[in-house]
């Protein structure tokens, strides 16, 4: 065999996985179509936070009162630092895997037997393989030429007015920092609330907070048709929106096509390749990871994925355990969650935490869920900053602490995180 593994798809999931079986002394190859670093690094995750980061700076300083600023935006500035940004992430993720010893093929990867992968005509053999190809954004048959994720954080200017079509994490996510730069903003959701998928109290208070920004929220309403002239038109069931861009945000599949799936007859799950806990597929020595495998599709969710799969490459028999998978959503407040709800619960607002109101930016709240003999078992969080605090409830729950455990931990003040240790005081 050429290799101890072949990784088909250098995205975040890749990456991991290469990085801990090259330090564990496997020989490994990583084949990639586009770009090192995949959606999250270069289109997404990534740039993203920067989008968002930028407008709530802005925002910050024109809420602060006794403050008045006059500012301006040189997207083309601001794309040239981001894209040296991005860079230097994923230069230093793939100088990473050379320095440990991968080698890298750009190309497109077809499976072609349980030990074969083929890249631009050659064979390749190794003695497991990780399909880590990711998703792309879903669809909407009959509406064509609208921004999906790489366009909207490709722009060259603040558009005057976007309509965005599905309001799920990429759509609450992109349409609050438009609104924080100044553009006039449509969400366009199906079901009957905004963030359908999340915990629903959440959701509320991040509705609450987007159409105080102005946002015009529409939802139990489908599109029916866009079409392009100067501007955009927007039919939806509930009226026609004017817009200078449309963001298709309706959700992401798997890429699992063409890539020779069918020539080692992989299971499927629908669209999504099965795997077992070890993140193996029904043939023993490929495993898959991330977005092309079931469950949420977060780069958190493929790093971890990617670990379990190189441990059990390497002989260790571990499994993945998703009890504890945080998800943030960075809006407005700004709403993280992780474990699971339970029977009990309390909850303190995020204005009464002292450093929640030195930074003039208080909505929200903190709710922690605990079992009958006291045990952590999640936590709905909005707060600003709430990103950055929420692995301490994620801890808790992985560890199974009580909530006298939390209370006993000396928090320092003043804090986000005190609104974790607060709600057990009284
Ligand atoms: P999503 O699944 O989060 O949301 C799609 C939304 O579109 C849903 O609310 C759905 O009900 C709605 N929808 C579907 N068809 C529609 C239609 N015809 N008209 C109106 N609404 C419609 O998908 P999204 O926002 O595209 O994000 C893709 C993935 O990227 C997510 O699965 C998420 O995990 C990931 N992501 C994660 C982020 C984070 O971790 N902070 C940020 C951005 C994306």
């Amino acid at each position: 065999m050429d290799y101890d593994v072949i990784i088909l798809g250098a995205g975040a999931g890749g990456y991991k996985a290469a990085v801990h079986l090259l330090k564990n002394k496997k020989k490994v190859l990583m084949v990639e179509k586009e770009k090192f670093g995949g959606e999250c690094l270069n289109y997404g995750c990534i740039p993203s936070k920067a989008l968002i980061e930028m407008s709530e700076s802005i925002y910050y300083l024109k809420n602060m009162p006794g403050v008045s600023i006059d500012y301006k935006i040189d997207m083309n500035a601001w794309q040239e630092w981001k894209n040296k940004m991005v860079s230097k992430i994923t230069g230093n993720a793939e100088g990473q895997c050379r320095a440990l010893g991968a080698d890298i093929i750009y190309g497109f990867g077809t499976i072609k037997d349980e030990n074969t992968l083929n890249v631009n005509g050659k064979d390749y053999t190794a003695e497991n393989i990780i399909i880590d190809t990711g998703s792309v954004p879903a669809r909407i048959p009959g509406i064509d030429n609208v921004y999906y994720n790489r366009e909207i954080l490709g722009i060259d200017h603040v558009p005057e007015s976007i309509a965005v079509i599905g309001g799920g994490y990429i759509g609450v996510e992109i349409g609050t920092a438009m609104a924080k730069l100044g553009s006039k903003v449509y969400i366009i959701e199906a079901k009957d609330r905004i963030l359908p998928e999340v915990n629903e109290e959440l959701s509320k208070a991040v509705d609450k907070k987007l159409r105080s920004l102005g946002i015009n929220i529409m939802t139990s309403s489908k599109v029916l048709s866009v079409s392009k002239d100067n501007y955009y038109k927007v039919k939806t069931e509930n009226g026609e929106i004017s817009s200078e861009i449309v963001l298709m945000s309706v959700g992401r599949i798997p890429n699992t096509k063409d890539i020779g799936l069918e020539n080692v007859k992989i299971e499927m799950d629908g669209r999504f390749i099965k795997t077992d806990n070890h993140r193996r597929t029904s043939v023993k020595n490929i495993y898959a990871i991330g977005d092309v495998t079931t469950g949420p599709m977060l780069a958190h969710k493929a790093f971890y994925d990617a670990y379990v799969a190189a441990e059990n490459i390497i002989g260790n028999d571990v499994i993945v355990d998703y009890k504890a998978m945080p998800y943030v959503i960075y809006t407005d407040p700004e709403i993280s969650f992780t474990g699971y709800v339970s029977k009990n619960s309390k909850k303190i607002m995020t204005s009464a935490v002292p450093r929640a109101l030195t930074m003039n930016d208080s909505d929200g709240f903190f709710r922690i869920y605990y079992d009958d003999d006291g045990t952590v078992t999640g936590a709905a969080i909005a707060a600003p900053r709430s990103s950055e605090i929420i692995t301490e409830v994620s801890l808790a729950v992985e560890s199974y602490l009580n909530i006298k455990d939390l209370l006993l931990t000396v928090h320092p003040h003043p804090t986000i995180a005190e609104g974790i240790h607060d709600d057990f005081e009284n």
